[in-house]
């Protein structure tokens, strides 16, 4: 999104009235007096600072969810105080109201139509309403990663034996030398039976980008129904709903968007919504209507009255800029590393169209439980262990709330743990 799109973005937020209060965005900081690059460290650390830091230990673990900047966090508690004020009046008579709000600014950031898109909590719940209520026909095959979250990998084998579905594991290459390795990986295992391709955008366990559009074209041809992961990928890499060619499209967006935690949308192209089931029932709605995937019962509004500040957060730096800079924090710290006998690299870390922030790092003579719990007891720096079949080691995901002193403190910690 374009600088221009922000300014206009804030002004109208800045007038939002949320029926029965006015709750005002606020402290937003300042745009940037000149353009920025990636690296201009003095502009970087003026957003950093619009972040509370962590006491007493470096946090090198954004990927579970990544905390909010000051400001979001204030009218989110602000947005908190005014529902309980409001009482049930705004649950009964204005809730819906600020659900709308908050999907028609989704929308626009996503550039998709609001039509086909649900609020929800997280991706684990986008996942599942598309795994369980697909109209599947027994003998349907699956093709999904060998990487996928470990939630999305149950729901499927949970659907496997309740609908008698089939699965089929792609083998993702970790460090694939071209797009095409990865998507034969996936494509090698279509047959005439194949009903739907899960794809994770961003794998949360090494970072890797998957090519999920030229898989998706591929998938197309045969009739086959794309899924896709994005909880790693949106707020982090420069897209549109558009550009992905998928049917489903599920994130959260406590994640790289830093919004409170229990926010999440699912998008799902239009001609698939009367064909569904809600994971909850819901008869409410017509089936046409994408609302009646999101009858969850009494949520925390405020998380979705947040989205278009967090938005508007964002947009000030800009998706293209906050790319740039989160690539730039990943290949600051790895390629000072890549080279340090006994390190290993599980990230095609080089190559920065397969990446964003995160990365993932071994260590000879190491297990990754042993190397996360050194980081943080002797040097204060909290990652998170990564034990998989198909990749082990350490993951590294730092977010805008990092300084490049942060990235410096861990390649001293893991050169000197692999020369010990
Ligand atoms: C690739 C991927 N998908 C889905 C999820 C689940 O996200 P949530 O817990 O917000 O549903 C995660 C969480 O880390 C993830 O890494």
């Amino acid at each position: 999104m374009q600088r221009r799109d922000f300014i206009s973005g804030s002004i109208a937020l800045a007038g939002t009235t949320l029926i029965g209060t006015q709750l005002m965005s606020h402290s937003l900081p300042p745009p940037p007096v000149k353009a920025v690059g990636e690296t201009d460290e003095d502009y970087w650390n003026s957003v950093r600072a619009l972040y509370a830091r962590p006491e007493g230990f470096i946090n090198l673990e954004n990927g579970y969810f990544s905390h909010q900047p000051a400001s979001t966090l204030e009218f989110h508690q602000q947005s908190e105080k005014d529902i309980n004020t409001r009482t049930s009046v705004f649950m009964r008579k204005e809730q819906q109201a600020a659900i709308e709000t908050a999907r028609s600014s989704l929308a626009g950031f996503l550039k998709c139509d609001g039509e086909e898109l649900a609020l929800l909590r997280n991706t684990t719940e986008a996942m599942n309403i598309v795994i369980m209520g697909f109209p599947w026909k027994k003998g349907d095959e699956v093709v999904l990663g060998n990487q996928d979250y470990g939630s999305m990998t149950e729901a499927f084998q949970q659907a496997a034996k309740r609908f008698g579905i089939v699965l089929k594991y792609a083998n993702v290459p970790l460090r694939p030398g071209s797009d095409e390795e990865v998507i034969q990986a996936y494509t090698r295992l279509f047959t005439r039976k194949t009903r739907m391709v899960h794809l994770t955008h961003l794998i949360n366990l090494s970072g890797q980008v998957i090519p999920v559009a030229k898989i998706a074209d591929q998938a197309k041809e045969l009739n086959i129904a794309v899924a896709v992961d994005s909880a790693h990928a949106v707020a982090h890499l420069e897209f549109g709903i558009g550009d992905l060619q998928a049917d489903f499209v599920g994130a959260s967006l406590h994640k790289w968007l830093c919004n409170p935690l229990g926010s999440g949308f699912l998008w799902m192209r239009k001609e698939f919504i009367p064909s569904l089931w809600p994971l909850m029932g819901d008869t409410s709605q017509p089936v046409n209507n994408i609302r009646r995937f999101e009858h969850v019962g009494t949520r925390p509004i405020q998380t979705l009255q947040c989205i278009p500040e967090s938005i508007a957060f964002h947009n000030k730096i800009g998706s293209s800029l906050k790319e740039r800079r989160l690539r730039y924090l990943m290949q600051y710290w790895t390629s000072k590393v890549a080279n340090v006998p006994k390190i290993k690299l599980n990230t095609p870390w080089k190559d920065i169209t397969r990446c964003g922030a995160i990365a993932n790092i071994a260590i000879e003579g190491y297990t990754p439980g042993k190397l996360a719990e050194i980081l943080f007891s002797k040097y204060r720096i909290f990652t998170v262990a990564i034990e998989h079949p198909a990749i082990n080691g350490v993951r590294i995901t730092p977010h805008l709330s990092n300084t490049i002193e942060d990235l410096d403190a861990l390649v001293s910690a893991l050169t000197e743990i692999s020369s010990g």
